[in-house]
């Protein structure tokens, strides 16, 4: 059965490549991972003033990343770092004492226009995700900085290039073997 992953996009752009990026995963791997993008742009601002009684929009998010075998973290890079978008949804995972995020299996995916990647995006994000409030169990050794990525993806939102794709194929294949042995792991000290 494929594993439920939920994808959460670190864009609010109406045309993010990273978005793209995740629907071209949810095709290309639909037999083993059943991934369902959240939508993070309609979250409202964290405030302890609020997070006793979360927001309608607030709640759906963090209840729709609860409701899943894991998470996917597709990256936008804004000013070197994450968009403040995403930071702002992380902070709402981290509160009410559900940690909805800690020890779920996940991993990282990123593209930008710049040669780079996101990599100075996911190394933030790594960071952000270490707090022991949040601590998802990440697929280690395996980076996807896809750069460029405005020569790699066609007017149809397909990655056309090879490369990818392939590295793409690498990488779902290392998560899902990561994932069963998580898993396995965790039934034994059960
Ligand atoms: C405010 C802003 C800051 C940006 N800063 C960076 C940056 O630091 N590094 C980078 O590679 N791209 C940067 N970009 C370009 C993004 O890589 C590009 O907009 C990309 O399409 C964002 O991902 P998305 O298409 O999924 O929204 C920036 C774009 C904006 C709008």
């Amino acid at each position: 059965m494929a594993i439920k992953v939920k994808a959460i996009i670190g864009s609010t752009s109406t045309t993010s490549y990273n978005a793209k990026v995740v629907d071209f995963m949810q095709k290309r791997y639909a037999d083993k991972l059943d991934i369902t993008p959240v939508s993070i742009n309609d979250v409202e601002n964290f405030s302890v003033d609020i997070e006793e009684n979360p927001p309608e929009n607030a709640q759906k998010f963090k209840d729709e990343v609860k409701d899943s075998d894991a998470v996917l973290f597709a990256v936008a890079e804004y000013n070197s770092s994450i968009t403040g978008t995403l930071k702002n949804a992380i902070d709402w995972l981290s509160r009410g004492g559900d940690f909805t995020l800690k020890n779920k299996p996940g991993f990282i995916v990123g593209s930008s226009i710049s040669m780079h990647g996101t990599v100075r995006a996911q190394l933030h994000l790594r960071e952000i995700l270490s707090n022991p409030a949040l601590s998802p169990i990440l697929l280690p050794n395996n980076e996807v900085y896809i750069g460029s990525v405005q020569d790699k993806i066609n007017e149809d939102g397909e990655i056309t290039d090879q490369g990818t794709i392939e590295f793409l194929d690498t990488v779902v294949n290392n998560f899902v073997e990561f994932y069963n042995k998580v898993n396995t792991l965790e039934t034994v000290n059960a």
